[in-house]
Formats: structure tokens, C-alpha cells, sequence
């Protein structure tokens, strides 16, 4: 199974927005990852639509779109707008999860369902039908560099069994603390869609620190 690697701009140099993300792109990377952050759902505040649709015109890689933002369906059109492929809300923000899902897929989006480190697999069961990713936070969100939680590898495994089984194409994304060590981890587990922010634009070499994810991955 192809792995997917999806760099998060909250570690690139801001200042530098475009041409970061041109690098990444060259350097192999498959979906860039925005983190917005509205300073209520996470304590952090980071970039919206504006900032979106600068990503916007430096690639044409899917935007992969992370809303860490209390009721987001107040967001979904300006997000839609800016560009984004890929819509995800938190569960834990959204009150009608269901709605919202629908609502994505209805602006013609691929609609992305998050779940911090707390929430159960049996929060998401009867919403699989309206997701196209689903991502497992193996951080709390809010901010790049933390350490990554192992105790979230038992509901990565649970997932991808659900998945398989029922023969459901989701996406099973991993977001937060993930660098070759722990991409062999969540890949093993069932993962197939990694998100790192300090793995790659943290690093020098960034082709070298996307290969290096890709082969740790290579386990699966
Ligand atoms: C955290 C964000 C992540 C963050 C990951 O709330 O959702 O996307 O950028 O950063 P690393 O990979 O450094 O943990
Ligand atoms: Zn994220």
C-alpha cells in the first residue's frame, strides 16, 4: 500500500511561505497540511484563508485543510474558496459532525473527520459513511514538535480493522510527533496517510527527511 506524506506548513518559515511549499513539493512530498487555528478549540492561533490561498498558488498538491476551530461550519465556504481539496473538522468542535460532513462534500470537497487522542474509535463508527479521511491525532493539537502519544497505536489498529472489514476507502491519517521511528509504528498499525510538521520542514534537507519517512514506512 502507497504511504502518503503530507508536510505541515506550521513548521515551514512563514516568511518564506512559497517558496517552502515549492520545496516540499519537489522534495516528494504527496498532500500539503494547513493547520488553522482559531485560539478557542487549541490555545495556539495560526492562518486562515488568506494564508490558504497563498499555499494555493505555489502548488498544485492537494491541500489538505485541518480545522482546529470551534463550530467550523462557519468556515467551510471561505476554506472551500481559498482552495482547499481536503476539509477536516474536529470532532470534538462540531456540534452536528454529520451535517458538517455533508456540507464539505456538497461544496465538492474530500470531507476529513479529526479525532484528538481521547476520543474513542466508537465516535466515528456511524460517521464513516460521510468520511473520505480520517485522521487520529497522536498529539494534542495546537502546536508542531510535541511528542507523540503511543497509547493512540491500540485505536489506529481498531480503524484500520473497521476499514478492511466493512471495505470502507478511508484514508486513515496520523497527525502530531511523527518522524521515522514512530512513522514505522503507525504504519504497522494502519495508517497510510502521514502529516509532519518538525519531520520535514524542520529539517535541512528536506527530500532526505521525506525519504526518510518513506522508508521507515516501507513496513507495510
Ligand atoms: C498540531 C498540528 C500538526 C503539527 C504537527 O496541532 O495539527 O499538524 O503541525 O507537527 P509535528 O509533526 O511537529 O508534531
Ligand atoms: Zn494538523
Amino acid at each position: 500500500m502507497s504511504i502518503r506524506i503530507a508536510p505541515s506548513i506550521l513548521s515551514a518559515d512563514l516568511g518564506r511561505l512559497a517558496d517552502e511549499v515549492r520545496e516540499a513539493e519537489a522534495a516528494g512530498a504527496d498532500w500539503i497540511h494547513v493547520d488553522a487555528m482559531d485560539g478557542q478549540f487549541v490555545p495556539n492561533i495560526t492562518v486562515g484563508p488568506v494564508v490558504l490561498q497563498a499555499v494555493r498558488r505555489a502548488t498544485a498538491l492537494p491541500l489538505d485543510v485541518h480545522l482546529m476551530v470551534v463550530d467550523p461550519d462557519r468556515h467551510l465556504e471561505a476554506f472551500a474558496e481559498a482552495g482547499a481539496d481536503i476539509l477536516s473538522i474536529q470532532l470534538e468542535a462540531t456540534r452536528h459532525p454529520q451535517r458538517t460532513l455533508a456540507r464539505i462534500r456538497a461544496l465538492g470537497k474530500r470531507a476529513g473527520l479529526v479525532v484528538n487522542p481521547h476520543t474513542p474509535e466508537e465516535a466515528v463508527r456511524y460517521l464513516l459513511p460521510d468520511i473520505d479521511v480520517l485522521l487520529v491525532m497522536t498529539v494534542n493539537p495546537g502546536f508542531s514538535g510535541q511528542r507523540f502519544l503511543p497509547q493512540v497505536l491500540p485505536k489506529i489498529r481498531v480503524l484500520r480493522e473497521w476499514l478492511d472489514r466493512e471495505g470502507i476507502p478511508v484514508e486513515l491519517e496520523v497527525d502530531g510527533g511523527i518522524h521515522p521511528g514512530t512513522a514505522r509504528e503507525v504504519v504497522a498499525a494502519g495508517a497510510t496517510v502521514l502529516v509532519a510538521g518538525t519531520a520535514v520542514f524542520g529539517q535541512r534537507d528536506r527530500r532526505q527527511a521525506i525519504a526518510a519517512l518513506r522508508a521507515a514506512a516501507a513496513v507495510r
